[in-house]
């Protein structure tokens, strides 16, 4: 398979940070963004160039917008673009969450991901290549009592990522992904100890990193789902 540049949001923790693992070890160049200084400059130090990891906060634009401008001059527009950083709102019915609060999960879930969108797909537009994966979850086909904010974000995107799917040139594609359910941090703030019972992200990674590289532009449109045990229930 060809070498692919990948770009993945949210690679300090959980699903994004096995998911670096994963490519690379596969040979393929991952340019990986968080929030977590000191994880990022040991993801550097550990993996070297030419992968490339920056302390970006993806809901702020400016600062997706400067690691845009950077990366793409360096390596020019990815193959895949993984969105997957995300929070989740602590376990609350919808009338006892904060204003700030319920702003923060939808300026990290969706702002943060149509800035992402708006940086990086000019370019892989013009190329006329490109994958954009926007991770949305069990809950964003479903609903549940105490996370009716991080719902509201995942049914967002998709319908986000259906209506770009329309508006993408041939040879691209952009799916809503729902990534099944694996024992992270997100999981275990939502289902308490029951997380456990979950696989790990570094065996979710090794069977949903193929299946990422496997998406081209005939899937544009699909909602999607990990191949992992559980995750269709
Ligand atoms: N785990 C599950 O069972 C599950 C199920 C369905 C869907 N998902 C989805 O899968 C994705 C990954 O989930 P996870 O379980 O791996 O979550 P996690 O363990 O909580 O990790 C979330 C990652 O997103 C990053 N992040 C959060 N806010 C950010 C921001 N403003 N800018 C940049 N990076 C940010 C975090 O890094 P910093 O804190 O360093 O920024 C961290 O690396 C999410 O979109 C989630 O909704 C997960």
């Amino acid at each position: 398979m060809a070498k692919k540049i990948v770009l993945i949001t949210g690679v300090t923790r959980g699903l994004g940070r096995a998911m670096v693992d994963e490519f690379v070890r596969l040979g393929h160049t991952v340019l990986g963004c968080g929030r977590s200084e000191a994880v990022i400059e040991q993801l550097r130090r550990q993996a070297g160039p030419p992968h490339d990891f920056a302390t970006v906060d993806v809901a702020s634009d400016d600062e997706v917008k400067a690691w845009a401008s950077r990366l793409l001059s360096l390596h020019g527009p990815p193959d895949l673009v993984l969105n997957n950083a995300g929070v989740i709102n602590r376990n609350a019915p919808l009338w006892e969450i904060s204003a700030r609060e319920f702003s923060q999960v939808i300026d990290v879930n969706v702002k943060g991901m149509a800035n992402v969108i708006r940086h990086f797909v000019p370019e892989m537009v013009r190329r006329k290549r490109g994958i954009i994966v926007n991770f949305s979850s069990g809950w964003g086909r479903t609903t549940d009592a105490g996370v009716a904010p991080y719902c509201a974000t995942k049914w967002a995107i998709e319908g986000l990522t259906q209506a770009l799917a329309q508006e993408l040139p041939p040879g691209l594609a952009a799916v809503p992904f729902n990534p099944g359910i694996i024992n992270a941090d997100m999981l275990r703030s939502s289902f308490g100890s029951s997380a456990s019972g979950y696989p790990v992200p570094e065996e979710w990674a090794k069977v949903t990193v193929p299946f990422l590289l496997k998406l081209g532009p005939a899937d544009n449109g699909k909602p999607l789902t990990a191949p992992v045990r559980g995750a269709n229930d």
